[in-house]
């Protein structure tokens, strides 16, 4: 695997996601995305791409619903506990993990559903890029899912976060696009897709004290239509 090293040379996107999910035993909450779950329920199972999948809950639920899933993440420390996860869940054999910085590799494949749910980095990650390799991924008929942070969390500055769920790392370097921005920097062709949602949609999650805030998340669900 391709090593991007970090603008100050301190750190590749492995090394520093590597450090970032060690500060803790576990940094999510074990629980499949929102509007993964939202939004796939009603899909029939087939194959799934996970980008960014993290310590695995969405592809263990995924998995668990039927879909072979294919999930990759830049962090071994990530997706050794994917791998746990899957085991315990006894899907095992429907969740291949693959190692990849998605700046340099990418998973080989056609899939049903691509989905990248926030996959965002402070690390340098070429987002736009990766993300129109997802959509070349999509097989016809398929679905690509993006769900990203429509703005920093309230508590930006504060890191003792023991609570919070999906963003305990400053967003000042993120881009944080809108729906109608991504769609833009997919650059897909005219008369192939067909853009089912495109939404900001309120999320309630802890945060740092434990108390209930509500975040905005920007949703991009697109299906390619068949050949
Ligand atoms: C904010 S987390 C989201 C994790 C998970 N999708 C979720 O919703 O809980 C971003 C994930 O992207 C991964 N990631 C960041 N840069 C990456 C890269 N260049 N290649 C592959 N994965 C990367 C990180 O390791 C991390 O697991």
């Amino acid at each position: 695997m391709t090593h991007t090293r970090t603008a100050d040379g301190d750190a590749t996107p492995a090394e520093f996601w590597d450090a970032r999910y060690a500060e803790r035993d576990q940094i999510w909450s074990g629980e499949p995305n929102t509007i993964l779950v939202r939004e796939t329920t009603a899909l029939p199972p087939g194959t799934a791409l996970d980008l960014g999948c993290g310590e695995g809950a969405d592809a263990v639920w995924l998995a668990g619903r039927g879909w072979r899933v294919t999930a990759t993440d830049v962090s071994r420390v990530a997706l050794e506990r994917a791998a746990r996860h899957a085991a315990d869940a006894g899907v095992a054999d429907r969740v291949d993990l693959q190692r990849h910085d998605l700046a340099a590799s990418f998973p080989a494949g056609a899939y049903d559903l691509v989905s990248a749910q926030f996959l965002h980095s402070p690390a340098p990650l070429p987002r736009e890029e990766v993300l129109r390799a997802a959509a070349a991924a999509v097989a016809p008929g398929g679905t690509l899912l993006i769900t990203g942070h429509a703005g920093p969390p309230p508590w930006e500055h504060d890191h003792d976060d023991e609570h919070a769920q999906h963003d305990q790392h400053d967003h000042h370097d993120v881009d944080l696009p809108t729906p109608e921005e991504v769609l833009a920097s997919l650059r897909l062709p005219d008369g192939e897709w067909e853009v089912q949602l495109s939404e900001e949609h309120p999320r309630v999650q802890n945060g740092p004290d434990g108390r209930p805030v509500t975040r905005t998340d920007n949703v991009l669900k697109l299906r390619r239509l068949p050949a």
